[in-house]
């Protein structure tokens, strides 16, 4: 099965609350979105957005610029039923991160923000070009928040194997122009009652 298909069969056939990465509320994410102290017309873009409960809770805080993106319309379809009317104040878009058509072609952003989504990515060419349209994408003086699994955690993820991460990982991948602000181990219980360990991290691009 291809990753569009995947993704779109697993949100097709599990309720959104049942999904091993739900949150219903996106404390450590947001707890970084604080930190980056960005005005309420900051661009956010938020990528491999799933269903996720971020995009409510950024609406609720007054965030204007909200742009959403996953490779699965099934996921986005279930986001926009549960924001209801608010799903217009969101700019939606249906793109695959490794494959870009139309992210490639947006405006900079002031904040990246990919929980879940990087360590999916297991072949070099993925990883480069996510690097590759994160690195087009972000703003100077734009930040970047990346969470995912870290180096004690699980292997898999929704089937798939995954790729673990440390901060300095992710300093590599990002290169000298980024510097690490902040960074946290989480772990996260899932609706199951299992842990997964992620690494939280925020970095701001100088140049
Ligand atoms: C584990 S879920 C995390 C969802 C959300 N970020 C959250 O924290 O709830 C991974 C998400 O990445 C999306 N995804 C996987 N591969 C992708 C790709 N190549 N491009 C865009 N989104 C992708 C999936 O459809 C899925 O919604």
């Amino acid at each position: 099965m291809d990753t569009k298909s995947h993704w779109n069969s697993t949100y097709n056939k599990n309720e959104i609350e049942k999904l091993g990465w739900y949150e219903s509320y996106s404390e450590s994410s947001l707890q970084l979105i604080k930190k980056c102290s960005i005005d309420k017309n900051a661009s956010i873009l938020n990528v491999g957005v799933g269903a996720s409960t971020l995009v409510d809770e950024l609406i609720d805080l007054g965030y204007k610029n909200i742009i959403a993106n996953d490779i699965s319309s099934f996921a986005i379809d279930k986001l926009k039923n549960r924001l209801g009317s608010n799903s217009n104040m969101v700019e939606w878009i249906v793109d695959d991160l490794t494959n870009s058509k139309i992210l490639a072609h947006i405006e900079q952003v002031d904040l990246w923000i990919d929980r879940a989504v990087l360590h999916f990515f297991n072949d070099e060419r993925e990883i480069g070009t996510y690097f590759d349209l994160l690195k087009s994408l972000v703003k100077t003086k734009g930040f970047v928040i990346i969470a995912e699994f870290n180096l004690e955690g699980a292997t898999k993820c929704s089937g798939l194997p995954v790729f673990r991460y440390d901060e300095k990982m992710l300093d590599k991948k990002l290169g000298s122009g980024f510097e690490l602000i902040e960074k946290f181990d989480y772990t996260y219980i899932m609706p199951s009652g299992d842990s997964r360990e992620y690494i939280y991290t925020l970095f701001k691009r100088n140049f």
